[in-house]
Formats: C-alpha cells, structure tokens, sequence
C-alpha cells in the first residue's frame, strides 16, 4: 500500500494549521483595529504621527536606540513600569496602529520611551542630551550622538535660535555654535510624538483618586 496520499494530508494539515494559528486568527482578531473616538470627549486616539516624525522613526530605527529601549508598558502586576512613571496605562495592540515597523524592544538598559513625549517635550532638553548625555544626566551610559549635530561659524546677527546652549566643556571654541542637524530635528520630533496614554475601552486610564 502506498502512503502517499496519507502523507500528502498529514503534511498539508500541519501547514495548514499553523496557517490558520499564526495568521488567520491573529489577522481577524487585531486586523481590523481601527482610531478609537471617544464619543464624550470627541477625542481621537491614535492620531498618526506628522512627517517630521515619521521620519523620525527611521532615523530611531537606524540609529539602534531600540538596543536600549523599549516602548512597552506592561499591565499592573506584571511589573514596576507604571509605578516608574513610564506610562499611566499599560500598552495595546490599538496604540501602534500608525506604526509600519513597531519598536517593541526586549532590552531596558535605558528607560521605555513609550511616552517621553509626555515626560519631556522640551526639545533643547533632547538636543542637549543626544549631542551628549552627559550634560542632562551625568553618569548615563547612553552613547552621545555629535555627528547629529554640526559647529558652524557664528553668523554676523550672533547665534540662531537652534544653536545648543552649551557650557564648560562642552562648550565650542569661541566664534563657533552646535547646531542640530535634519536627522537630529527627525529624531527630537519623533520623540516628542511618542505618547501612548489615550483612553481606550481595552486599556483605560486609571482616573486620579480624588483626595
Ligand atoms: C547603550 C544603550 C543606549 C542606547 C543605544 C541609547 N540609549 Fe537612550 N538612554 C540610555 C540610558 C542608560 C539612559 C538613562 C540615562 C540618561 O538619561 O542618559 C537613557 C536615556 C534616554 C532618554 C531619557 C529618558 C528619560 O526617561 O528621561 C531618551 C529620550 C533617550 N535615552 C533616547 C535615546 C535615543 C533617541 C537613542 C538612539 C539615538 C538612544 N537613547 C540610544 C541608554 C541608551
């Protein structure tokens, strides 16, 4: 008798199978996902990031900063990330909709950046700690990024309104200024978008309690 028939069907029901597990059904439960509207509030959540910081997401792709970082929070219980001020709900499925290559992360040798947008918009302050952690937090591990920047000749009207307001030794020789670059401006932008904290049915934000 031959087998070939049996192992014809014993072969297309195991690609099968695992077709129906790790595509079919994942596909149907959060391809759909859609913006939420809050029909209170009339807010929108996720709102698509802006051009600049779209490219900002490449620019934090290729420069590696997810070696260090995630952009996850996990649920109360499960660990300390919303005690640590790293978001005020844990993260979903919905909130990476915009995203074409999400940066889950699986390292935190700095802290989740889920929602630094939230925690530090000051876009000097980003500059400043790209062009060397040093300056912001002295002691950082985290690499510096000069060549994000460029020192250009201070023009005949003085400083521009971008130039890094550096000190000491990080100063520039006199006559000089530490300009952001495009991609450095990409990045700061991107990381001033990244705020993951929108109300939704699945993760709720947990109200303050009144004192
Ligand atoms: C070698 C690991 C490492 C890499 C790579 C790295 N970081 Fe960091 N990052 C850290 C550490 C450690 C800290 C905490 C100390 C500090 O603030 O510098 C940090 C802090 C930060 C903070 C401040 C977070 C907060 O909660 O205050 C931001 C923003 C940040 N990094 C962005 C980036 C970006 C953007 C890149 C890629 C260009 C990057 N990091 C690459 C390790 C890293």
């Amino acid at each position: 008798m031959s087998y070939g028939p049996l192992l014809f069907l014993g072969i297309l029901f195991t690609l099968a199978s695992s077709w129906v597990g790790l595509v079919l059904i994942p596909q149907r439960q959060l391809g759909a996902l859609e913006q939420f509207t809050d029909t209170n509030t009339a807010a929108i959540y996720p709102q698509a990031r802006a051009g600049q910081a779209q490219q900002g997401a490449e620019q934090y792709r290729a420069l590696g900063c997810v070696y260090c970082h995630t952009q996850q929070i996990r649920p109360e219980g499960y660990g300390a990330d919303i005690t640590r001020g790293w978001g005020r709900r844990r993260t979903v499925s919905r909130d990476y909709i915009h995203d074409k290559t999400v940066m889950l992360g699986t390292m935190r040798t700095g802290p989740d950046l889920t929602n630094i947008g939230e925690r530090q918009s000051d876009s000097s302050w980003h500059f400043k700690h790209l062009y060397n952690p040093q300056i912001t937090s002295a002691g950082s591990v985290m690499p510096s990024y000069p060549f994000l920047f460029e020192t250009r000749p201070i023009g005949p009207f003085g400083s521009s309104t971008n130039a890094l307001a550096l000190q000491g030794v990080f100063a520039p020789p006199v006559g000089f200024e530490v300009g952001p670059t495009l991609r450095a401006k990409q990045l700061v932008e991107y990381l001033r978008s990244l705020k993951s904290s929108g109300d939704l049915p699945e993760a709720p934000v947990k109200k303050e309690e009144p004192k």
